[in-house]
């Protein structure tokens, strides 16, 4: 009635923005991620501890805000007749800044809940659990680069290429450690409701969802990054058109993509994304990572930066 799980986040390359049906929590697009290794996030879920309603302790402190989330995504995990569970997590990345915790969390809380309640579900079926509660968490249920497709009635998530097939480096460049204004599910619905360009958006998801796929199968760097960036600023612009607009980057989020323009002018290959947060990732080839990690780590208003690698899906482990 014990285990843990650990999930490391991933990191989109072609965005999700917006839901087609909010109430199942499905996706208006497919999307195309890499999973991170140096950060992870671990979910210990204690089916039998005793208590009368579930609890929730983040690093230690117990959370009442991503509670009720995190009660709905034991529910489907476990049925409503399920025990109250103590669900334990702990994370060594900053949360709700843009560095898609959640979708760790939410990946790590439905492999370890299956495995308390002795489930068997398969990668597919937890996958799709985890979408629910967090759209970008059913990406991290596997490593590598990983694809979302939007189904008739649900979604599909395969593994694309494994991370050492293509070893790529992500820089994460904290510009501010403090939690989002606006979190990304209700902003997407915002966006949907008001941006004049999100049907746009939307209809072009495709082409730039072929366009990365074969990018990624001929370890195309040049166009995957092209692309990438693309569809960030794309997705941003959506974003920033919308009523109330949201504008998640800062001073310091532009200074770094201007060094990764200067970066790209000198030869290195890098590329950026942004997220609903305003740390940017530089992704690199590793024989650039030193460079593009010194050059953001000097950057005014850059606070810290983590190197990761390309890692595995969620996993059931051993707990400490
Ligand atoms: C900008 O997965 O956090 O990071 O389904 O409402 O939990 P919910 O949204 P969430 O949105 C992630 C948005 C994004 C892009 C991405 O990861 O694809």
């Amino acid at each position: 009635m014990r285990a843990t799980a650990r999930a490391q986040p991933n990191i989109a390359l072609i965005k999700y923005w917006g839901k087609r049906d909010p109430g199942r929590n499905l996706p208006a697009v497919g999307s195309i991620s890499i999973t991170l290794d140096e950060l992870f996030t671990e979910m210990q879920v204690d089916l039998d501890a005793g208590e009368q309603r579930d609890r929730l302790l983040v690093n230690g402190l117990e959370d009442r805000q991503m509670l009720p989330r995190v009660s709905r995504c034991l529910d489907s995990v476990g049925g409503p007749g399920r025990p109250a569970a103590v669900v334990r997590s702990t994370c060594n990345f900053p949360i709700a800044a843009g560095l898609a915790s959640s979708a760790a969390a939410f990946a790590a809380l439905v492999v370890a809940a299956d495995a308390a309640l002795a489930g068997s579900r398969d990668t597919a079926q937890l996958a799709s659990l985890a979408g629910q509660a967090s759209g970008s968490a059913a990406r991290s249920l596997y490593g590598g680069f990983v694809e979302l497709t939007n189904r008739d009635d649900d979604i599909s998530v395969q593994r694309l290429l494994a991370g050492d097939g293509w070893p790529l480096k992500v820089v994460v460049a904290i510009t501010t450690p403090s939690h989002k204004a606006v979190a990304s599910g209700e902003a997407m619905e915002i966006s949907r409701k008001t941006s004049p360009f999100f049907g746009r958006w939307v209809d072009q998801q495709a082409a730039d969802l072929d366009e990365a796929r074969e990018a990624i199968g001929a370890r195309d760097f040049a166009r995957l990054g092209a692309v990438a960036e693309h569809n960030c600023l794309k997705m941003h612009s959506v974003m920033w058109a919308s009523r109330p607009p949201m504008i998640y980057w800062n001073s310091a989020t532009l200074a770094c993509m201007q060094v990764v323009r200067d970066l790209q002018s000198a030869g290195v290959a890098v590329f950026f994304t942004i997220d609903a947060g305003p740390q940017l990732k530089a992704v690199c080839l590793p024989n650039d990572e030193a460079r593009v990690r010194e050059a953001l780590a000097a950057t005014d208003g850059v606070s810290n930066v983590m190197v990761s690698g390309l890692g595995a899906g969620a996993r059931r482990v051993n707990a400490a």
